[in-house]
């Protein structure tokens, strides 16, 4: 029999399935430094778009902001200690750029560095491996006050400084570093649907501008890695869901393939292939980015690594014609998270294989994964989140059956290690393995995080 949890029969064994991960394989937890920081303006950081949008009124569906959620830039001992009792090897978390160079350029803020300097320290002492992630949509408003942020090309040396900067400190320690989380969400919902700052609502043009210079910036970011921190490796993490049409209708299958080429293979392509997708770029028409000679090899930098999100799968009908602006997404029967998305375990392992399948990617790590259910603090102080065990499970057997079948995974990262601000619907969203409790600031591990412990005792060290 599993392991119990006592009162309640909760099951946090992976039985029937043995897990035999290969030596070095990660398990971790991941976070972004907006999500759970805090401290805004202590200690010389300086506002990001996020500051800036989070008090827009409107913007944020409970009206919260980031300015203290789990208060973690005072707490981040704690929050070790919980990832100590976690059993987990690997923790991946994203830099404040505007802790760090509070204008975006220029000066560096000591203090701020000194974080996570300390932090990389204490979590190499306690034995978990840090993945740092340069860019997780916390854009310094400064950088945007000037010229629009992403949209102007001119950014790309603002990240190739921010980033020389930061690796030089850190490049001695960190070994796992990712350039940017989820360009693609930066560039639509940034730009276009203003979802989530900077909240511009401009057309096409716009996005697919933000995006290519973020990609351009990806490759300048790639090139400075290697000078500061030779030995390590360096990766992108995308956001990726397996495509399915609506039916076997030759419009549904157009409309699915045209969604497949906005979100993968805009960004797969354009790393591993031969550019941006040309039947995409066509349908862009006038809008498409201006690409200019040497542009793609400079995206093209060789990486080690892919890291891929995935909560859930994308099924599309037709009416998808120019997407995703118009993107017709269908609800097939069967169970959701509170952000209404999909519970489909087998999506993970379809997309893991896609990705082995069509492109040369040497490594793979699932860089988020994870479900948002609403959460029952019992009178004995326990959150017994069954349905977020289960989805973590589902999850972890689907990714083990596409490693067991040849895909080069090499770690899993579930979101998220803490309850968070999750962007625009502000806190009223729980993602953590680790229940916090806005209030008094007190963590307890959710039957997720022991679930997340037994399955860390099938590491081998
Ligand atoms: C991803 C983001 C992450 C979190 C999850 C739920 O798109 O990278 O910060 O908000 O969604």
């Amino acid at each position: 029999m599993g392991n119990l949890v006592k009162g309640r029969g909760v099951d946090l064994s992976m039985e029937p399935l043995q897990l035999s991960f290969p030596r070095g394989f990660f398990l971790g937890t991941a976070s972004a430094s907006y999500q759970i920081e805090g401290a805004v303006s202590e200690d010389g950081r300086g506002p990001s778009i996020w500051d800036t949008f989070s008090h827009t009124p409107g913007k944020i569906e409970d009206g919260t902001n980031g300015d203290r959620t789990c208060d973690h830039y005072y707490r981040w001992r704690e929050d070790i200690e919980l990832m100590k009792q976690l059993g987990v090897n690997a923790y991946r978390f994203s830099l404040s750029w505007s802790r760090i160079l509070p204008k975006g350029r220029g000066k560096i803020n000591n203090k701020g560095l000194q974080f996570y300097s300390d932090l990389v320290d204490a979590l190499l002492d306690a034995g978990i491996t840090p993945f740092v992630t340069l860019y997780h949509f916390d854009l310094p408003q400064a950088l945007q006050d000037d010229g629009g942020g992403w949209l102007r090309r001119g950014i790309v040396d603002d990240f190739e400084a921010y980033t020389d900067a930061v690796s030089v400190e850190l490049g001695d320690r960190v070994k796992h570093w990712i350039t940017l989380n989820e360009p693609w969400e930066l560039a639509w919902q940034g730009y276009v649907t203003g979802e989530d700052a900077p909240g511009l609502k401009l057309g096409n043009n716009a996005a697919l501008k933000a995006s290519h210079n973020a990609m351009l910036a990806h490759g300048a970011a790639v090139r400075t890695l290697r000078d500061n921190s030779s030995d390590a490796e360096v990766g992108i993490v995308l956001h990726l869901n397996m495509v399915e049409p609506a039916s076997d209708r030759p419009e549904d299958v157009a409309a699915a393939h045209r969604w497949e080429l906005c979100q993968n293979r805009w960004y797969m392509d354009a790393l591993y292939r031969e550019g941006y997708p040309a039947e995409m770029t066509k349908l862009y028409g006038k809008e498409a980015p201006e690409v200019i000679p040497g542009d793609m090899e400079q995206i093209q930098e060789p990486i080690n690594f892919l890291g891929v999100n995935n909560y859930r799968r994308s099924v599309v009908a037709t009416g998808t014609d120019l997407p995703p602006v118009n993107m017709k997404r269908i609800s097939p029967p069967g169970e959701y998270t509170e952000m209404g998305w999909e519970v489909h375990p087998e999506g993970l392992y379809k997309i893991l294989k896609w990705v082995h399948t069509n492109y040369p990617v040497p490594r793979i790590y699932v860089t988020e994964n994870g479900a948002s259910f609403t959460d029952e603090v019992t009178p004995e102080g326990r959150i017994h989140d069954e349905r977020r065990v289960s989805y973590l499970r589902e999850h972890i057997k689907q990714a083990y059956k596409a490693m067991r079948e040849g895909v080069p995974l090499k770690g899993y990262f579930a979101w998220s290690t803490l309850d968070n601000f999750e962007w625009a619907y502000g806190y009223s969203r729980r993602f953590g393995v680790i229940y916090v409790d806005y209030k008094t600031q007190n963590r307890t591990i959710k039957d997720s995080g022991y679930f997340l412990a037994e399955v860390a005792k099938t590491l081998r060290r």
